[in-house]
């Protein structure tokens, strides 16, 4: 919901000659998953994982000079966008060393912190691809569902271990912007409903004239440009709390934004922007039902579950509807506890209750609202598996009482889990928890009810 998307970006404090040795070809991990027409009937699908092209190396074309180093651009090697653009290379990435990365027959371990010898990661973001040159594209052309275990048992407070759709190209936008030479097999391309503000290229020019390198973050910033498109959250979670929110934006494809006018995490006005940052979101414990989801609860997050999420029927009329699977058992989303607020799916009726009930600013409609995510989601949408921390707020949205000056018992909504207001600073999480991980599996794609029991 107020996902800020400071995917801690990477350090690759390289030292000159360092990378000499994994200066290699980009080689993807293979991850299967499937594809299903009617339950037991599934086709296995040989994909491939890329990570995003933020977290890579970028020098100087064909040598060893960084262009980017800690959360500063070399002002030699990119004094504006376009020659940022024409100077600079990203490189081919070793999965499993420099970023904690593996992927096994239909599985994904991401790792939160891993140290090499000259860099120290922090988190990650990739995308599922169906060739070494494309995302994969799933449309949900109205009933459809998509399924997937997960593990995060390993995940504590603070942590966002997130799956989700964004509207991006397929090519990473390699077509559209021909100064773009690296496109979806270097992972380019990303945009979501925050209209992100940290990413170093954007239309395949750098994001360097007005870069604001951050105070809190060592490796990143923000530029004077954004990347704006629809996004569904299916997944934000650790193992305290969870959500799944729709977020529209108009227009649903990708598009470059202009500093403040942004609007998202990264923007001085939040709703200044194309797209609805906030989202409706489900997430059961802001919904009042506070036994159902975490370690040793209803949906125990101390061992691997499945998780089902439909789209049911089309346009605003479409519902989003939520089983987990768990020892056999099928679990359905318990119904919302709130008074006002009704059913247990997010429909058009949930998110005007809810908006009302939790006096929320109601963007979601204002960009189009569940017609819009539902056009977005036929139109096709790239899967995005991710780990991350959170610069801005600590991701208290997700599983603390926020904002944090409210009272849970008494402000309806401020409630959203079991995490001290003090818990999820990105140094104590950095400290703390660096072995953390998240494994996502099992993925599964077809019409209702052929995933999943
Ligand atoms: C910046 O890039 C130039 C080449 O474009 C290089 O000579 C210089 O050493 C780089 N500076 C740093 C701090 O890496
Ligand atoms: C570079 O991007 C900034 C915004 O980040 C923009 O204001 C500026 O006009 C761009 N420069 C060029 C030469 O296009
Ligand atoms: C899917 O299964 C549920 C529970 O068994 C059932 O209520 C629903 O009608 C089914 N939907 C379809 C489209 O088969």
């Amino acid at each position: 919901m107020y996902r800020p998307l400071t995917f801690a970006a990477t350090l690759l404090s390289v030292v000159r000659g360092q990378l000499v040795g994994t200066e290699t070809t980009e080689t993807h991990p293979s991850m299967t998953w499937q594809s299903c027409t009617a339950k037991g009937s599934c086709t296995t699908k040989n994909g491939k994982i890329t990570i995003d092209a933020n977290w890579r190396w970028l020098h100087v074309k064909g040598g060893y000079t960084n262009c980017y180093t800690g959360n500063e651009w070399n002002a030699t090697a990119c004094p504006d966008n376009k020659s940022c653009a024409t100077n600079c290379a990203v490189d081919g990435a070793d999965y499993r060393g420099t970023y904690g990365i593996t992927a096994s027959g239909n599985s994904l371990q991401l790792k939160f912190i891993t140290k090499g010898s000259y860099s120290t990661n922090i988190g990650s973001r990739t995308y599922l691809m169906a060739s070494d040159t494309a995302y994969e594209m799933f449309k949900f052309t109205g009933n459809h569902e998509f399924t997937f275990d997960v593990d995060l048992s390993n995940l504590p407070c603070g942590f966002n271990g997130a799956l989700y759709f964004v509207a991006m190209d397929a090519d990473g936008g390699l077509k559209k912007y021909s100064s773009n030479k690296a496109g979806a097999k270097y992972g380019t391309g990303y945009c979501d409903a925050q209209c992100p503000r940290d990413l170093k290229f954007i239309n395949g020019e750098g994001n360097v004239e007005g870069w604001i390198a951050s105070s809190n973050d060592e490796n990143a910033g923000v530029g004077g440009h954004g990347s704006c498109c629809a996004e569904m959250d299916i997944w934000e979670a650790n193992s305290v709390s969870t959500a799944v929110t729709p977020h529209a934006c108009s227009p649903i494809e990708q598009s470059r934004c202009e500093g403040d006018t942004c609007g998202g995490t990264y923007s001085a006005d939040r709703y200044a922007g194309v797209c609805d940052p906030d989202g409706c979101d489900f997430n059961s414990y802001r919904m009042g039902v506070k036994d159902f989801y975490g370690k040793g609860k209803m949906v125990d997050t101390s061992k691997k579950f499945t998780v089902v999420t439909q789209f049911i029927g089309t346009g605003e009329a479409m519902e989003i509807k939520r089983f987990y699977v768990q020892g056999g058992k099928t679990i359905a989303q318990p119904a919302s506890a709130i008074p006002g607020v009704e059913g247990n799916s997010i429909t058009t009726k949930f998110c005007d209750q809810q908006k009302d009930r939790f006096k929320d600013r109601y963007t979601y409609k204002e960009k189009g609202g569940t017609a819009n995510m539902a056009k977005a989601l036929a139109q096709g949408m790239v899967l995005v598996m991710s780990l991350w921390d959170d610069h801005y707020a600590n991701m208290l949205w997700l599983d603390s009482t926020y904002p944090t000056d409210k009272n849970p018992d008494s402000d309806l909504g401020s409630g959203r889990g079991e995490c001290e207001v003090t818990s999820g600073v990105p140094a104590d999480v950095e400290s703390q928890s660096p072995d953390a991980t998240v494994t996502y599996s099992n993925i599964k794609f077809g019409p209702i009810n052929s995933t999943f029991g």
